[in-house]
């Protein structure tokens, strides 16, 4: 009996060794930024969670109003049950310039600045729900400001009051070439969609478009088990 289980144990170990040595198939990190809606659109089939797609700017008045009364709200109560997608380019435009992208936003240079530390912040937290917590946060204290020190600000309040240890990176990344490059690519998908108005909603498994004022009532309808919070 004794011997049976050391054999066996030492054939486990031996697996486990061969498993490690495999190269990881999975985790190669690609050389330019993605954003990354395309994998996490794929992982939604699986874990039917309810994927919810949020097109807006960072200075619009009714993206921010959105942001603090509904959608903080919603992620706060139902984080399990959805995965929320975030895209920060709004009425923006695109141009090439010197090897790196310029972009021109509807509520000015400030609100391209706050663009770029959503992107930032969506792509370094890497956790949808996390982000979008973190740029409610944002949201919450670059309200009605527009200057580049209140967004600074606003991360490190932000930062410190979720325990994220990445604002330097964020920063980093909103002010250098790589958080140009994930607003290019967050208007191309934008534009895909061209929304009329800011923020445009989508949500469910055909992305329907949505927005009923209440957002937390509208993901309880997608939901089929309905968890303590939508049985009311
Ligand atoms: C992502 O963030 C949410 C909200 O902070 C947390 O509840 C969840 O456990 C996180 N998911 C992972 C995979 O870390
Ligand atoms: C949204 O709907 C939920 C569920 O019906 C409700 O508890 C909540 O108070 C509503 N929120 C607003 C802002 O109306």
């Amino acid at each position: 009996m004794t011997k049976a289980l050391i054999v066996l144990l030492g054939i486990l170990f031996y697996l486990i060794q061969i498993l490690q040595a495999l190269p990881d198939l999975n985790n190669h990190r690609t050389a330019k930024p993605e954003t990354l809606q395309s994998k996490v659109a794929q992982h939604d089939l699986v874990t039917k969670k309810v994927p919810i797609k949020i097109y807006y700017e960072t200075l619009c008045p009714a993206s921010v109003d959105f942001f603090i009364n509904d959608l903080g709200p919603a992620v706060e109560l139902l984080e399990p049950h959805i995965n929320v997608l975030l895209v920060p380019y709004g009425h923006a435009e695109t141009w090439p310039s010197r090897g790196s992208y310029k972009f021109n936003c509807q509520h000015g240079s400030d609100e391209c600045h706050g663009n770029r530390i959503h992107a930032c912040a969506i792509h370094e937290i890497q956790n949808n729900s996390r982000a979008a917590i973190f740029n409610v946060c944002l949201m919450t204290h670059t309200l009605r400001r527009d200057n580049r020190m209140d967004f600074f600000t606003a991360l490190n309040l932000c930062g410190n009051q979720m325990s994220v240890n990445s604002i330097s990176e964020i920063w980093n990344c909103a002010v250098t070439s790589r958080g140009a490059l994930l607003l290019k690519n967050y208007g191309e998908e934008t534009k895909r969609v061209r929304p009329r108005y800011v923020p445009h909603v989508t949500y469910g498994e055909e992305n329907q478009i949505f927005y009923s004022g209440n957002l937390t009532a509208a993901i309880c309808d997608q939901i089929k088990i309905k968890p303590q919070v939508c049985q009311y």
